[in-house]
């Protein structure tokens, strides 16, 4: 056998070794390993080329044209393989990381308005119906406008009615009604007539139970002009229930003391839980207290500006969170301020 023959023999051979290897290749790395060992610079097939000196003079193009040939075949099939394995990856991913777009989405949970700015903004808006302006007035109060002026002196038993918090400034207190909004409006607007609510929160220093918070809002309506009359206080107020319960709610008035009315009264509605005939919920009355109002004690309407001979007027205090207990029948006051959206997102 001439050398041409062995060298084109070891060649085939080499060529067939490397085609049955590429053929159970599955993976990159392999392949490149495959690449480095057939067709590198130090390759096998390489080195062919270099062991060319070896075969006659006149043999050797024939030898390089077939080391060529046989470069060429593995270098396309080396091609042709990778692409097999890049598509079979991607194939892989497409299957494993698939993106199902009819799954439903997950919602993001959404912020909503606190159960008390909604039933608030209800009651400005029944008012606001009637003539009534918001007016704000401060949490942090004086002794005098939260008692002083209101007919509560310092010492008189009345004061026993409101748990106060003190702050450690002599004479500045945490409010504990919105009742001297009512002394800080009559005094901006005398002598004119006034309509307005006063809404905000209230302090008191309470035993915190299932109707007793620290905290908590009220509503004060306050209406002072010529002629005001209890019959308008009763119109209003009736008008405001039926607005807000709904028109075929009962009500009833009871006379009741508060300093800076007289008269004064508070307000039932007819328990909507059992209409009247008793059951837990109004305590087997029947009735559920509301409000407190009266007309405005002349030395209060005197404090503000107001000569009691002229004017006349009319107060009421409304607790917007007893609205909502009752409406939505929540049985603990806690639950207002406790922050727990379980609570608050059912509104
Ligand atoms: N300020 C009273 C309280 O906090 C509620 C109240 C009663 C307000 C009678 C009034 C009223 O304006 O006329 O208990």
């Amino acid at each position: 056998m001439s050398e041409k023959t062995e060298l084109i023999q070891e060649l085939e051979a080499l060529q067939k070794k490397a085609e049955l290897e590429l053929k159970e290749i599955q993976d990159a790395v392999s392949l490149q390993n495959w690449r480095a060992a057939y067709l590198s610079r130090s390759s096998d097939v390489m080195a062919f080329f270099k062991r060319l000196p070896e075969a006659p003079k006149e043999e050797r193009p024939k030898i390089g044209q077939f080391a060529n040939q046989v470069k060429t075949a593995l270098e396309k099939q080396f091609e042709k393989k990778e692409i097999m394995i890049k598509q079979a990856y991607l194939d892989a991913n497409l299957k494993n990381e698939r993106l199902d777009v009819t799954l439903p989405g997950r919602k993001p949970a959404r912020g909503r308005l606190h159960i008390q700015t909604l039933v608030l903004r209800e009651i400005y808006r029944i008012f606001a119906e009637m003539g009534f302006q918001v007016y704000r007035s401060p949490d942090v109060e004086s002794d005098e406008n939260n008692f002083e002026l209101l007919n509560i002196p310092a010492h008189h038993p009345a004061r026993d009615l409101w748990d106060t918090f003190y702050t450690t400034k002599p004479g500045v207190i945490m409010r504990t009604h919105t009742s001297p909004g009512q002394v800080r409006a009559m005094r901006e607007f005398s002598p004119e007539p006034i309509r307005v609510v006063l809404p905000g929160m209230c302090y008191r220093y309470e035993q915190i139970d299932a109707s007793h918070e620290i905290q908590f809002n009220q509503v004060e309506l306050l209406a002072v002009g010529k002629n005001i009359t209890f019959g308008d206080m009763k119109g209003t107020l009736e008008e405001f229930t039926k607005r807000m319960y709904g028109e075929g709610v009962r009500t009833r008035m009871r006379p009741s003391y508060f300093p800076f009315v007289e008269p004064g009264a508070e307000m039932d509605v007819e328990c909507f839980v059992c209409a009247g005939k008793g059951c837990s919920v109004c305590g087997g009355k029947g009735w559920l207290e509301i409000l407190g109002c009266g007309m405005v004690h002349p030395t209060v309407l005197r404090n503000g500006g107001y000569d009691p001979e002229i004017y006349s007027g009319f107060a009421a205090g409304l607790g917007p969170e007893r609205i909502s207990m009752l409406r939505y029948r929540i049985d603990d006051i806690r639950n207002f301020w406790g922050n727990d959206v379980r609570f608050l997102e059912q509104f």
